[in-house]
């Protein structure tokens, strides 16, 4: 089918390319010149594994193009996607600025009949918004409005696209769910589940499936709190839970807590939907707010293990918000970072692929050129994200080359034999910290910061 993606983002380029892996005519678009440009000669923006490949495929089998000007694709198009960004307001209301303007563009150029697709994610009932500007603009135009929300994750965002676990479809006619089903039918016949709604449902699924992912994180970042006042392992708290198949064990590792562009902003955005509709959703409040204290509970236990932190060196290894990524938009390592150089503390970060950006957005942080780097004359490290390549340091070069050898396990990915084997303090999130064989001051003190 003929489609327009408006939106290059982390999930308008996916879902261009994934569509033209899966045979469809599609034409991307952006405001943004420059990063046409560069989508144009195969390089995506923004890391995503696997993107700039595929991208590059499609490219040359001919049926993805990309333009600054999609008046002459939507004079042609079936189908278009809303793929645009949904930033939150400083009330946290999602802004839809951008969602209007592409109806806007939409019903000026296209020559219908046309279907226009919902992904980004926004509150429940934009589509009547949207079905409103569309028909204001023009009243002459046959369209149809659905919602398609996108379950992508940032990371395995062209695994999730090609093999997701279920496509949500929520339209208010027959010939809306038609129209997906054929544009999905490669998917249908793989065997993905598709789930048919009306479209508030949809529009509102969404926001309900981000907001419970975040509430098992900062479910699992209280009992963390807890385990490390009692004396408690969250990990084996959590082991035991997940044992139990109604519970689960995804997003229920404790660590620094959640981040990214999705989380944060869908949290407060469906807060917001809660609260006018006259619902107190305070559940999702206490869900931040959790969340918050992940980051200002390791701030603390650092703290009290290094005393003063103005002349204290910091070493931070991963600053993006989750490992796969160079995202560092709402990173818990960032805020972490920013807090602790507000304490005064020199923070010097590695990051296999965001320090780029993390360097944009805390101008006060230094980057190192490698985790060794990062560590030397460093007074504690901390793991802020937990990428694969973390499991292979040395640690005891690492442990070698700090003036204190102290670890904060931000994300729990470390095992605390190995820790203790290399001669560092270790200390996890959501238990007490455990120490070598040999004793000190400084070991006393970072076994004091949970007990
Ligand atoms: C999330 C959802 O998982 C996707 O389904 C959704 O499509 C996407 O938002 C979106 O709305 O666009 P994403 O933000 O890419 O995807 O990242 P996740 O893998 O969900 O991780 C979010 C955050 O939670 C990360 O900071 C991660 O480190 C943290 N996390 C995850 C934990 O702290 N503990 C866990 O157990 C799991």
């Amino acid at each position: 089918m003929k489609t327009v993606v408006f939106g290059t983002g982390h999930v308008g380029l996916v879902t261009c390319v994934a569509l033209s892996i899966k045979g469809h005519t599609v034409v991307g678009t952006d405001v943004d010149a420059e990063k046409i440009e560069m989508i144009r000669g195969g390089q995506p923006w923004f890391f995503e594994p696997g993107l700039e490949e595929a991208l590059r495929e499609q490219l040359d089998e001919g049926r993805l193009t990309f333009t600054v000007d999609p008046r002459d694709a939507l004079g042609s198009a079936q189908v278009v996607f809303i793929c645009v960004g949904t930033p939150p307001r400083a009330d946290g209301e999602a802004n839809l600025i951008a969602v209007e303007e592409t109806a806007r563009i939409v019903a000026r150029h296209a020559a219908g009949p046309i279907t226009v697709v919902e992904k980004s994610t926004v509150p429940a009932g934009t589509a009547e918004r949207v079905k409103m500007t569309l028909s204001r603009e023009r009243p002459d135009l046959t369209f149809e409005v659905v919602s398609n929300p996108e379950f992508l994750r940032e990371g395995s965002g062209m695994e999730d696209a090609l093999f997701p676990d279920r496509i949500l479809v929520g339209a208010e006619s027959g010939r809306g769910f038609q129209t997906m089903r054929r544009l999905y039918d490669p998917w249908i016949r793989d065997g993905v589940r598709l789930i048919e709604t009306d479209i508030v449902s949809a529009e509102l699924a969404k926001h309900a499936c981000n907001a419970f992912l975040a509430l098992k994180i900062s479910y699992a970042n209280a009992l963390a709190r807890i385990c490390e006042r009692a004396g408690a392992n969250v990990r084996d708290v959590t082991t035991v839970m997940a044992a139990d198949d109604r519970i689960g064990s995804a997003f229920l590792n404790a660590g620094i807590g959640y981040g990214g562009y999705c989380f944060p902003k869908d949290l407060v955005a469906f807060e917001y939907l809660a609260n006018r509709l006259g619902y107190d959703f305070g559940l999702l409040r206490e869900v931040g707010k959790i969340n918050d204290e992940a980051v200002e509970a390791v701030a603390e236990r650092v703290q009290e293990a290094l005393w003063n932190l103005e002349d204290k060196r910091i070493a931070l290894l991963g600053l993006s918000f989750k490992p796969e990524t160079d995202d560092v938009r709402f990173s818990p390592s960032l805020a972490l970072a920013r807090l602790l150089i507000e304490k005064g503390a020199t923070v010097v970060g590695y990051d296999p692929s965001a320090s780029a950006n993390a360097r944009a957005e805390l101008p006060q942080i230094e980057i190192a050129s490698d985790p060794y780097e990062a560590a030397r004359g460093a007074h504690c490290v901390i793991l802020g994200t937990e990428w694969k390549e973390f499991s292979t340091l040395d640690l005891s070069r690492l442990r070698a080359l700090t003036a204190y050898p102290v670890f904060f396990d931000g994300r729990n990915m470390f095992d605390e034999k190995q820790m203790i084997r290399a001669g560092f303090t270790y200390v996890p999130t959501g238990s007490r910290p455990v120490e070598p064989a040999r004793r000190g001051g400084l070991n006393a003190s970072a076994h004091r910061a949970s007990a």
